[in-house]
């Protein structure tokens, strides 16, 4: 089937290989001539496991192609995708002008029976916008030309995106055309295999699920940081009762691991703009502003242990930090806590040595050479005339490292964890400092 992706971001970018992946003829379009253009050669503008590889494989067997030609990319596929950015806007609304200018330019250009299928992350009500602008959009010329609007959110996690679109727990499918959903149940089949994962609705309702699932995730993260916090009150140790809560299938394992706070490109954004839309029709969403507002305070967690342990003084003091991505296996340092943490340090007139796998180069776009701040191309540089070592981010490469290398290197002997990574009472018995989340 001929498909168009406009947007080559992380979701543009994986729907297309993936829908590529399965034999389909996919035309990804961007108005990032540079974007495009490396593309074009195969070069991916992102950090996630097996893209690379994914992109070049069906650039080869020539099913995905690249263009910045918007008029040929309308032409092209009866399924048009839209994956293109939704940041935060005024008030911390999303902002959907890049979604309604590429439904403009599919309106512009478009020549026969189209649907338009939303992926990116837009508020209850978009797909009506988006309806009303192309049916304006269209001329004296065009105006008999039928098109649906369907909202298909993507779920995908950074770090497992390939496995998440090609094995995905659900297919999203809000449409008001039965036979709509037809066509993309063909489109969705390959992914569909072993049991039925599409779960077909109305546009608004599919569009209210992707803020949902969002905020119960960020919602159960904030609780448990907010367990944590409690925890060291009363002596108890988190991870016991983390383990002891999970083992209740209700509740479950995944996403109640305390921490230095949620970072990332969805739960911080898409947050805010669900209590923007909340705000937006008179109801005040209490529960969600308490989980922004956890989450807001939970990234200063570590460097209030750091102020503690140093009795408010650190002026001079090098810290080395683990972990700048905002969760492993990505280099997206997007609201991520390791900038809330260097921007603390610095600001109380201490160093940072700072190492991550894969988000080195991200760090320096933003930060270009700060001053006291240092990239380090190894973890044990990174070490080097530290004071104390702070791990941010739960790259596997930290999980087991060696403590008396550790303990030879840095001047206090101490580890501040926002992951909770080591057993407390080892590095005890190693004689070193060791503060993290929710634990005596
Ligand atoms: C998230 C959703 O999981 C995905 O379905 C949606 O499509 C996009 O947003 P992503 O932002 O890639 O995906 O990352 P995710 O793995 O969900 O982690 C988000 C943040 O939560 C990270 O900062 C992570 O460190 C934090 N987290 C996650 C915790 O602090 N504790 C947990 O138990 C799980």
């Amino acid at each position: 089937m001929k498909v168009t992706v406009f947007g080559t971001g992380y979701v543009g970018l994986v729907t297309g290989s993936c829908l590529a992946e399965v034999g389909n003829d996919v035309l990804c379009v961007d108005i990032d001539v540079a974007r495009i253009a490396q593309l074009a050669q195969g070069i991916i503008p992102l950090y996630e496991p097996g893209l690379e590889n994914m992109v070049r494989d069906n650039q080869k067997a020539g099913r995905l192609h690249f263009t910045t030609d918007i008029k040929h990319a309308v032409e092209h596929g009866l399924f048009q995708f839209i994956a293109v950015g939704t940041p935060p806007g005024e008030n911390g609304s999303a902002d959907l002008q890049y979604v309604l200018n590429v439904a403009h330019s599919i309106a512009k250009h478009m020549q026969g029976y189209r649907i338009i299928i939303n992926k990116s992350t837009v508020p209850v009500g978009t797909a009506d916008k988006v309806k009303c602008l192309v049916q304006d959009t269209l001329d004296k010329n065009t105006q008999h030309i039928q098109f649906d609007v369907v909202s298909n959110p993507e779920f995908l996690k950074e770090g497992a995106a390939l496995a998440d679109f090609m094995k995905p727990d659900r297919i999203i499918i809000g449409t008001d055309n039965p036979r709509t959903t037809e066509l993309l149940k063909v489109l969705y089949a390959p992914f569909n295999r072993s049991h039925e994962r599409i779960i077909a609705m109305d546009i608004r309702y599919a569009e209210f699920t992707k803020y949902a699932a969002n905020a119960m995730l960020a919602t159960k993260i904030s609780f448990m940081n907010e367990l944590a916090n409690l925890a060291e009150f009363l002596a108890v140790d988190i991870e016991n009762v983390r383990q002891g809560i999970g083992s209740d299938s209700r509740i479950g394992y995944q996403f109640i691991y305390p921490g230095c706070g949620y970072g990332g490109s969805c739960f911080p954004k898409d947050i805010k703009a669900l209590i923007k839309t909340a705000g937006d029709v008179g109801y005040n969403t209490e529960l969600l502003v308490a989980v922004e507002n956890i989450n807001n305070r939970q990234k200063q967690v570590l460097f209030e242990k750091i102020m503690h342990h140093y009795q408010g003084d650190i002026k001079g003091k090098t810290f080395a930090l683990w972990g700048l991505a905002f969760k492993p296996k990505t280099n997206d340092i997007r609201e991520a806590p390791s900038r809330v943490l260097i921007e603390a340090l610095l600001a109380a007139h201490a160093k940072v040595q700072a190492y991550d796998p894969e988000a080195q180069e991200e760090i320096r776009r933003v930060y270009g050479d700060k001053q006291g701040l240092s990239l380090c191309n190894t973890q044990d540089e990174a070490l080097e005339h530290a004071d104390a070592l702070c791990i941010v981010t739960e790259w596997k490469n930290f999980w087991s490292p060696d403590f008396d290398a550790i303990k030879h290197k840095l001047r206090d002997t101490v580890i501040f964890d926002g992951r909770n990574l080591y057993q407390p009472a080892q590095l005890k018995s190693k004689n070193i400092q060791y503060y993290c989340i929710g634990r005596p």
